[in-house]
């Protein structure tokens, strides 16, 4: 099989192809309309297709003989625990906590919001939830109390699942205060929580609301997988977008399970049996696809590991995991391979590990950065392999298809678009523009399977931040540009949204914390450039008239604010006091020129800026603080 062949065939004859890719899996009634619109006039996949993900993930592979086969293994250098599970095990764990919220009036439709940390609990969870036709909402552990709240009011939860603690390394971070607080803040409150009690931490309960994970186990019987369409959600997940708010990412339960499937064999190039490890949180995209939903759906191992690249206990951890479990594939973020290249430069510690089952390491969240993925070829010897992904999509917008035909890589490049994604390069004006000129990435509709309907409860909000700017598109939101091979350059967003250590977080919603501020007039924030996080945000804020605060108590209050609403994965630690800051003549600060400034790259003035005396003034002030990129 060519790549061209099946990527032809699947732009082409979209509905032939996937109805193929489909059958590969346990419907209960395949669809037999496999492409139709819906009520706001989206591309749907699969729509009167009856099914259940966790029963094809789960009840599917013991059905078929292959129950004994491990389906988890929990590596928690954190907690010195490691533990298999087999797909019988895992099988009977989550119709048992299925039937814990069955108990609690969790329905087909119903939200459960998980906030969790790495533990195999997690995935029994979101699989329970999954069981029930119901639909879940992961909110990532770093998050503070405040965006766990925006999300409960969001996502309306009739139940909350939780644990009593995460651990970061060797810092015990309690969960339940803060979901307490959230549930505070929150106006929506769940009718229950249930917590797992881990013995690093002991959680207080608020009788008649809070509930024992293990307690009630012992109190419900095993629920049996429930129908749904393929059309049906299977779970919400937020993600930053360019206002404060985050957009609850819609997936569907048909299109999701097909694509995912697919991309098993045709991406990642594993098999039923094989040991599969994405090293990152279930709070994430990469997560639901890549540690739970992916791997189970092909009948493959996953690993779930609850530590860091290094520090737990050094930078041999990633070669310890994967010679351990005999790993074929590693996925991870670039900012993890940053972080062991600091620590271990020569790659010492990969020589210390048995890799020979590893057969090839992928890599998403952000750009694979040219001297990263030279420093991971050489040192680990294995394929690497950058693959362009988003929330909003669930799998691999472009990759190199290793299943299919593995193609020459070319350092910097995502590869090629993956089967169903008609992937073109557009001016301002929608006008495609040609081979190696720069511009906005977007997907020509329909989008393949797994990619999202709507914004939960905000359809307008879907059709006017992906779809209005260039009709009959997907507009993604990242710029770059093809080569006259075909192969995606993505070279950064095009809006406010920076990816710091493989986080996506948005620039506007620290700028509303900021702006917050008794002292801030006006503020905005940007990502620059960061060695090891790729990005970091930063403040340059206008101060209020009269105010005497100095640069480095503002600095810390404003520190402490971000940290207090969106948690410390916002790595926000400065801001700077400018005296002016480039806007135009309404009085909009120009925060692309900010960028580009901070990027080091060419930029011209705008016409309608106010007074182009500012530009100088902040490039110096950003030169001084080491803020601007060389170029
Ligand atoms: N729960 C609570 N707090 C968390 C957390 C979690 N799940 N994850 C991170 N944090 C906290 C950290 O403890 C840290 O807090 P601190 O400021 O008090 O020290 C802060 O958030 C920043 O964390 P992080 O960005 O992870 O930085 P780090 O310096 O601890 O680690 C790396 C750096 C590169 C090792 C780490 O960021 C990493 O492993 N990144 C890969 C991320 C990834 O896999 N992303 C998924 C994309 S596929
Ligand atoms: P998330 O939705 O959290 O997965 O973040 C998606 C965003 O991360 C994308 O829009 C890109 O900006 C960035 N991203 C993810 N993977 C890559 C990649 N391989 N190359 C470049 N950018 C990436």
């Amino acid at each position: 099989m060519s790549y061209q062949s099946e990527y032809i065939a699947s732009i082409d004859t979209p509905e032939a192809f996937w109805a193929s890719k489909a059958a590969a899996l346990p419907w209960y009634k395949p669809a037999t309309q496999v492409l139709s619109k819906d009520e706001n006039g989206i591309d749907r996949w699969f729509a009167d297709g009856e099914m259940n993900t966790s029963y094809m993930a789960l009840d599917a592979h013991v059905e078929a003989g292959n129950g004994g086969r491990t389906a988890l293994i929990y590596d928690s250098p954190v907690t010195g625990q490691q533990q298999k599970y087999s797909y019988a095990e895992m099988r009977d764990w989550v119709a048992q906590f299925a039937g814990v919220l069955q108990n609690h009036g969790v329905e087909k439709g119903d939200r459960v919001v998980i906030y969790m940390p790495m533990i195999p609990e997690a995935a029994v969870a979101m699989l329970a939830v999954a069981r029930l036709g119901a639909v879940h909402s992961v909110v990532f552990g770093g998050f503070a109390p405040n965006e766990l709240a925006v999300r409960i009011d969001d996502a309306t939860p009739k139940v909350i699942v939780s644990a009593s603690c995460g651990i970061e390394v060797a810092k015990v971070i309690e969960y339940k205060p803060m979901l307490d607080k959230a549930i505070e803040f929150a106006n929506h409150k769940p009718s229950a929580t249930i917590v797992l009690q881990r013995p690093q931490a002991n959680a207080s309960m608020i009788a008649g609301r809070d509930f024992d994970w293990l307690e009630e186990m012992t109190k419900a019987s095993a629920a049996d997988p429930v129908s749904v369409k393929g059309t049906d959600p299977l779970y919400i997940l937020y993600t930053s977008g360019t206002t404060g708010k985050p957009k609850g990412v819609v997936r569907d339960n048909g299109g999701h399970a097909t694509a995912l499937n697919y991309s098993m064999k045709a991406i990642y190039n594993v098999e039923a049996g094989d040991v599969f490890w994405a090293a990152s949180d279930v709070g994430w995209v990469v997560g639901h696809s890549y540690i739970v939903y992916g791997p189970l759906l092909a009948g493959c191992t996953t690993v779930m590991y609850e530590g860091k690249p290094v520090k737990t206990p050094d930078a041999g951890a990633f070669w310890r995991v994967c010679a351990e479990h005999q790993v074929s594939v590693l996925f991870a973020a670039p900012t993890a391979f940053r972080a062991i290249k600091k620590e271990d430069p020569e790659g010492q510690e990969i020589g210390q590990y048995d890799l020979s089952k590893l057969h090839t390491i992928f890599m998403a969240g952000e750009r694979l950065d040219p001297p990263t993925y030279y420093w991971a070829v050489e040192k680990t010897k294995k394929p690497v392999v950058d693959h362009w992904w988003q929330t909003e999509t669930g799998w691999a917008i472009c990759g190199n298809l290793m299943g299919v035909e593995p193609m020459p890589p070319k350092p910097g490049s995502a590869t090629l678009p993956s089967p169903g994604f008609d992937v073109r390069v557009l001016d301002d004006s929608g006008n495609e523009l040609p081979p190696g000129q720069q511009g906005n990435i977007a997907v020509k509709l329909p989008m393949p399977p797994s990619c999202l309907p709507t914004v939960w409860g905000d359809f307008n909000r879907f059709q006017e931040g992906y779809l209005s700017e260039f009709p009959g598109y997907y507009c993604s939101g990242d710029g770059g540009y093809k080569d006259d091979d075909g192969y995606v350059f993505i070279m950064g967003r095009t809006d406010d949204v920076i990816n710091v250590a493989g986080h996506r977080l948005s620039t506007g919603e620290m700028e509303e914390i900021v702006a917050d501020h008794p002292a801030v007039a006006e503020c905005a924030v940007i990502g620059i450039h960061d060695e090891l996080k790729g990005q970091e945000p930063i403040g340059l804020v206008l101060l209020k008239d009269g105010s005497d605060i100095d640069q480095e108590t503002l600095q810390a209050e404003l520190v402490a604010m971000v940290r207090r609403d969106i948690g410390a994965i916002a790595c926000f630690k400065r801001a700077l006091i400018a005296q002016r800051l480039p806007k135009t003549r309404s009085g909009k600060i120009l925060r692309k020129l900010l960028r580009q400034i901070a990027d080091g790259k060419d930029y011209s003035i705008p016409s309608t800026i106010d007074d182009p005396a500012s530009i100088t003034e902040i490039e110096a002030l950003m030169t001084e603080h080491g803020m601007i990129q060389a170029k």
